[in-house]
């Protein structure tokens, strides 16, 4: 059985009731609960982005309610909030990555699938703290699209983390430092180095990450292939958070294009995350 939540329209009719308390409290309500069967497999699709916090508490609800009827419980989640805090620099720190993840586990969810998910940084399914994963790349997709409009072109992650996006399509990582953590409200660390050997004069490159957010990234990574000579640049990544318009500015610094996946809804989503796990449901 699947269950669309509201958050989810564009992927399936939603057949989860979600409405707000007048304090802003999530109220969830599974009207076709008691259909189903002991034991039975379901599968929920929920977007747990924007608004982070509270689409946690109501995947947490959801998942709670579903595991009253069944254990055998897996979520879509198209793309994992709290997934860029997985490792503790500061003392102090919270692993936010790993507590998610615990509580989805906690609450009934089987396996989560999802799509370059950020501290995995390989495609396939795995253990993450006490929860099973599906990590499902979008990196064919993203390529793909790119592939059309150009020639013979470099493909190249902006990162070491996003190599796996790339590598197995001859493509190659440019080495990236963060600086510290400025002293600030906002846990920004912004990008102080981007360099790669890679000869890219004249040729078409597509850059290739699993997620835009700031959108920092990006621009460095753009600046650089367009001071190395590259002839027209396209960027796309899974995940389009686009902060502060930053679509734009990726455009500004010389990209061609910029797109992301539907994960995240935006007029910059052209791949469609169902293409990619049709076969799964
Ligand atoms: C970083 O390790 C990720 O792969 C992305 O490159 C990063 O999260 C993008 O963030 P921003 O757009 O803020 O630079």
């Amino acid at each position: 059985m699947i269950f669309f939540s509201k958050n989810c329209l564009d992927l399936g009719a939603p057949n989860v009731e979600m409405k707000k308390f007048l304090d802003g409290e999530s109220y969830v309500r599974i009207p076709a609960l008691p259909q189903i069967a002991t034991e039975q497999e379901v599968t929920l699709f929920h977007r747990a982005y924007p608004e982070q916090d509270s689409s946690l508490i109501q995947l947490f609800l959801m998942l709670k309610t579903l595991k009253r009827q069944t254990d055998n419980i897996s979520a879509v989640i198209p793309y994992l909030p709290y997934a860029r805090q997985d490792k503790m620099v500061l003392e102090g720190e919270a692993k936010s990555s790993e507590y998610v993840c615990n509580l989805l586990a906690e609450c009934g969810l089987c396996e989560l699938i999802s799509f370059d998910v950020h501290f995995l940084k390989q495609k396939g399914t795995y253990r993450y703290g006490n929860l099973r994963i599906k990590n499902i790349s979008l990196d064919e997709g993203l390529v793909k699209y790119f592939s059309k409009k150009c020639i013979n072109p470099l493909i190249i992650s902006p990162d070491k983390g996003a190599s796996y996006m790339v590598s197995d399509k001859g493509g190659i990582a440019m080495e990236k430092k963060r600086k510290a953590y400025a002293q600030s409200e906002l846990a920004i660390r912004r990008v102080s180095m981007m360099k790669t050997d890679a000869d890219m004069k004249g040729r078409d490159v597509i850059i290739i990450d699993d997620m835009i957010a700031g959108g920092g990234t990006m621009i460095k990574a753009v600046e650089l292939c367009r001071k190395k000579g590259a002839k027209r640049i396209f960027c796309g990544a899974t995940h389009g958070l686009f902060l502060k318009d930053c679509a734009k500015k990726i455009i500004g610094a010389g990209a061609q294009e910029v797109i992301s996946s539907n994960s995240i809804p935006s007029e910059y989503s052209k791949i469609n995350l169902m293409d990619s796990i049709r076969g799964l449901l």
